[in-house]
């Protein structure tokens, strides 16, 4: 019998009102929506690629070269489980061989750093889930699929689709109504683009899963960005998009960063994800705008911060020469900056290590 392989792709996506809470850890049930913008297919991503064959003796995945353990009941194999679910359907329904009773072999390599608050979780379990779909040729939209990847790691999700992308939180328990939706595609809004710039590379001492558990057991501030700020956020980004409303956009994307990382700091005890030189970029781009609006201009860019150091800056793609600019003459040791959604060059003598 053949050998079944396939190798597929999927970009990382930062968030603009960020996910961070749980109200079902097993099911990864968020305790509010999100939404992001997934990076162009070439920049930062996660390529997977996935084997069946009935000689392999148990499902395992290889990150980046290492071996990783696949635990009973862990969200790996919850993954590979939701999936078998699916192909069994097409199995029975349309008489497709009975591949799934076979186990799986994926290999995995991101091209930037691994669990350093640049959403490799994101990309990672979204090429996976995406790889063996077409290892499975099975059938299902990018939401039905978004509910598996969503099991591997929330923001995953939201990769499943390029452009502008919400997770809505759902409120059923068995989490059925918890995937992502295309709120924009990518063509609709040409113009953003992102400048990453890696502040550090180094893994980050608490995971997400780790540190939104301890928000949600600890902060009093998480329950009023929940109810309060979010809700209102997520209609007000949504009509910024579609209208493409740069200032808008901007305005809350900053303040929702800002938002996410004061819930971090009210948990107990506090977790600091940005460092100096973090808040030292908040600061230029403060500075950055403010010169424009003092001119009676619009915003011009818009940072935010996952769960680690490093900055994305969004920006509309006319300003992202001199935003790049801007950066690497302020912080020449930063060890990468670059602008995937549409790469502009860099400028020559800039000290980056182009990831
Ligand atoms: P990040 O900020 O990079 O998303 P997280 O703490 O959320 O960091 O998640 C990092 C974890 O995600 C890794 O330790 C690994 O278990 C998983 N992961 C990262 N990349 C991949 C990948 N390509 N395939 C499968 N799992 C991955
Ligand atoms: C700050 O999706 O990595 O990037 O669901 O536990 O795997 P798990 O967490 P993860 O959390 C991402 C948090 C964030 C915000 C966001 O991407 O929305
Ligand atoms: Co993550």
């Amino acid at each position: 019998m053949a050998l079944y392989q396939a190798t597929t792709s999927a970009p990382v996506n930062i968030a603009v009102i960020k996910y961070w809470g749980k109200r079902d850890t097993k099911l990864i049930l968020p305790t509010n929506s999100s939404l992001s913008v997934t990076l162009d297919q070439d920049d930062l991503k996660a390529t997977t690629t996935s084997q069946t064959d009935p000689s392999f003796s148990k499902d395992r995945l290889w990150l980046n070269g290492v071996e990783e353990e696949i635990k009973p009941g862990s969200r790996l194999a919850t993954c590979f489980e939701e999936m078998r679910r699916l192909r069994r359907k097409v199995e029975q329904s349309q008489g497709e061989p009975a591949i799934s009773q076979w186990f799986i072999h994926v290999a995995s390599f991101n091209n930037f750093p691994t669990a350093a608050g640049l959403a490799s979780s994101a990309a990672g379990f979204a090429a996976l889930v995406s790889s063996i779909a077409a290892l499975y040729k099975l059938p299902n939209s990018p939401s039905e699929l978004s509910l598996i990847a969503r099991q591997g790691s929330g923001s995953a999700c939201r990769s499943l689709f390029g452009g502008f992308v919400a997770w809505q939180a759902g409120t059923a328990t068995d989490g059925l109504d918890s995937y992502a939706v295309e709120v924009a595609p990518r063509e609709h809004w040409p113009e953003i683009s992102a400048v990453i710039c890696v502040v550090s590379d180094h893994k980050k001492g608490t995971s997400s899963t780790a540190g939104m558990q301890r928000t949600v057991e600890t902060s009093t501030l998480l329950q009023h960005r929940i109810k309060e700020v979010v809700p209102q956020r997520m209609t007000n980004i949504t009509k910024a998009i579609k209208d493409r409303d740069f200032d808008t956009f901007a305005r809350i994307t900053m303040a929702d960063s800002n938002s996410f990382h004061a819930v971090a700091l009210d948990t107990e005890p506090p977790i600091f994800y940005m460092n100096d030189v973090s808040r030292a970029i908040v600061n230029l781009i403060v500075e950055y705008n403010r010169a424009s609006t003092a001119a009676g201009g619009p915003l011009k860019a818009a940072y935010t911060y996952d769960a680690g150091p490093n900055a994305v800056i969004y920006a509309l793609k006319e300003h992202i020469p001199e935003i790049v600019n801007l950066v690497s003459h302020y912080f020449p040791q930063a060890e990468s900056a670059r602008s995937p959604l549409g790469a502009e060059p860099l400028p020559a003598g800039f000290n980056a290590n182009i990831i």
